[in-house]
């Protein structure tokens, strides 16, 4: 059994495709019981961080930064998470529109911070929307739930 928490921001059409592919790859058919949370930012709080075995973010690069949106997320879940979920399994994926490396090194930073680990580099994502995006967000979703499942993370 594993219970994944997704949590990303999604200001258009192509972030929400991205998060719907992110949750149907946690939910793959192949997978016995996992438990999916998707929230946006605003409606996350330290204990659905408490609640998953696994958490997958989403941003975009807004300013050369992760969105203002996952920045208020972990600013309020930092303190209440830092002692109680060191270790916690955590994948990252960015959606820029030219770039995106800073958005990922900002939440990559936070995260040294928290100790949580990342089961896979961040996947950045860039340029003009490409169908490819969704099929890496959903190997995403579901390498993450597998892992769980099985014990790897
Ligand atoms: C206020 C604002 C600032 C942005 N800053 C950046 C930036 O610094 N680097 C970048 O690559 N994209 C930037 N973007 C583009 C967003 O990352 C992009 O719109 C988002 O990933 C959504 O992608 P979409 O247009 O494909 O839906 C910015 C967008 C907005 C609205």
């Amino acid at each position: 059994m594993a219970n994944v928490l997704v949590v990303s921001n999604c200001p258009s059409e192509n972030t929400e495709r991205l998060q719907n592919a992110v949750v149907k790859g946690c939910a793959n058919d192949a997978l016995e019981d996992t438990k999916v949370r998707a929230l946006i930012p605003w409606d996350a709080d330290a204990d659905d961080v408490l609640w998953c075995d696994g958490i997958i973010l989403g941003t975009t690069e807004n300013f050369g930064y992760m969105s203002g949106a996952i920045k208020d997320f972990l600013e309020r879940v930092y303190y209440p998470c830092l002692e109680l979920t060191e270790g916690k399994p955590v994948a990252l994926f960015v959606k820029g529109g030219l770039d995106g490396q800073g958005a990922k090194t900002s939440v990559e930073r936070i995260l040294v911070g928290l100790k949580w680990k990342f089961i896979q580099p961040p996947l950045v994502m860039k340029g003009e929307f490409q169908p490819s995006f969704l099929n890496q967000c959903e190997t995403l979703g579901t390498t993450m739930a597998a892992g769980l499942e099985a014990g790897i993370y």
